[in-house]
């Protein structure tokens, strides 16, 4: 193991939400960043559709589907992910998901699209924070084209040159923008999510 890795995985065992998310038997601590938001903002409610976009190992959809049991989630990420009771997975990108999605258009309006996809870090601010506004972009199309009225997005962003050009884009579309850094989000990474709610009828 060199010696990045190894410093990397001492502070990952160490980490007090890795110890937290074993013993309570989550795929992942990046649960603890959507209970977080959700026990604030209450955003999975009973009967709930969610899509749950960049969802492996399946921590959020895990935590969604524990929540409530009659709730309906997709999820898509490019790696599998193992079955979680309630949710339909697809394998797939994003962008191939997206257009066959908001092409077939014959599907009920979601309540929450959350998306933690995160592209593969390269540690390079100038090469990761654009990498990972262009699959905002993407997704932000996925839930502009199918939330309902009342519904929210809930996305991860890294902060850097462009995020706050695509968070005032997006506000002509929402009601009300938050931008959030839950306690699990480490607090020396760029990471922060941003919490879209109610849509903007004419745009
Ligand atoms: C931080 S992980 C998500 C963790 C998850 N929320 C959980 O709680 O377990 C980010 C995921 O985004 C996925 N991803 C990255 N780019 C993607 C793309 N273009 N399409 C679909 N998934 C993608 C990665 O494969 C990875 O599994």
């Amino acid at each position: 193991m060199g010696k990045k890795t190894n410093n990397w995985y001492k502070s990952h065992i160490n980490d007090e939400f890795v110890k937290l998310a074993n013993k309570e038997n989550w795929r992942s601590r990046a649960v603890y960043k959507l209970k977080e938001i959700d026990e604030k903002y209450d955003l999975i409610s009973s009967n709930s559709k969610i899509l749950d976009l960049g969802s492996s190992p399946g921590g959020w959809s895990q935590y969604a589907s524990r929540k409530h049991k009659n709730i309906t989630i997709t999820a898509v990420d490019l790696l599998k992910m193992e079955n979680i009771e309630n949710v339909n997975f697809v394998q797939s990108d994003i962008e191939d998901f997206g257009k066959n999605y908001l092409k077939n258009g014959c599907f009920d309006k979601i309540d929450l699209v959350m998306s933690d996809i995160a592209p593969n870090i390269s540690g390079i601010d100038s090469a990761d924070v654009p990498a990972i506004l262009s699959l905002a972009e993407i997704v932000t199309d996925i839930a502009l084209g199918s939330l309902n009225e009342s519904g929210n997005l809930l996305i991860k962003l890294f902060q850097g040159k462009g995020t706050d050009e695509y968070i005032k884009e997006t506000k002509q579309f929402f009601k009300k923008v938050r931008i959030i850094k839950p306690k699990a989000s480490r607090s020396n990474s760029r990471e922060i999510y941003m919490l879209a709610s109610t849509l903007r009828l004419n745009g």
